[in-house]
């Protein structure tokens, strides 16, 4: 397929413990601890992707469904699931396990982006995404709309050119 990797390869997993610093009052995890926690994992999924140094352009979307308590095992997959010119998409899926059965529970997720860039800070080109499963492939198709709203938002494209996006409300 030329230039381009499966996303299975950019899969990143990594499994944390919620420590006393990294809660509020109530026990609970900051949710800006779990932010960090997310940029991490997904900058090495952008970078095993690409192979390049990686930086957040954009956290285009972040939703925390349970709150997550002090002592909980917390476990994060990051996969890239498209990639365009030098930006990466990268969804995380966070879940929680329960100490007794093993049990995993989904409780975020969020999309960041990321883009490749050089020693000078000049943005690098990065192979394209092959999408396998039934999730890589409708994640692949929903990232043009992703990217387009986010483009839309960041003042980057006009929401005239978001062709993909507009297509949804027609
Ligand atoms: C990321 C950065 C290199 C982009 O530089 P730039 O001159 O704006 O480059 P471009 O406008 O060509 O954008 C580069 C890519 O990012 C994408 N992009 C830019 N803004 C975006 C946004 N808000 N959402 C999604 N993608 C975005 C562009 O579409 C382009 O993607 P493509 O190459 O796949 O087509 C530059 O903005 C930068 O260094 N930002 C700071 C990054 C950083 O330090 N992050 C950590 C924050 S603490």
């Amino acid at each position: 397929m030329g230039d381009s990797k499966y996303a299975k390869e950019s899969l990143t997993i990594t499994t944390k413990v919620v420590l006393p610093h990294e809660t509020n009052t109530l026990g609970k995890l900051f949710g800006g601890a779990l932010l960090a926690w997310m940029d991490e994992i997904a900058a090495v999924s952008a970078h095993r992707h690409s192979k390049q140094v990686v930086v957040t352009v954009s956290v285009n979307h972040v939703s925390f469904y349970v709150p997550i308590d002090l002592g909980e095992i917390v476990t994060l997959e990051a996969k890239v699931s498209r990639a365009f010119g030098s930006s990466m998409e990268v969804i995380i899926d966070v879940s929680i396990e329960d100490r007794k059965t093993g049990e995993k529970k989904e409780s975020n997720q969020a999309i960041y982006t990321f883009v490749a860039v050089d020693k000078s800070g000049s943005t690098v080109k990065v192979p394209a995404i092959i999408p396998e499963t039934e999730e890589e492939k409708s994640r692949y198709d929903a990232a043009l709309r992703r990217r387009q709203l986010s483009l839309i938002l960041g003042g980057k494209i006009k929401p005239s050119e978001a062709t993909e996006l507009k297509a949804l409300f027609e």
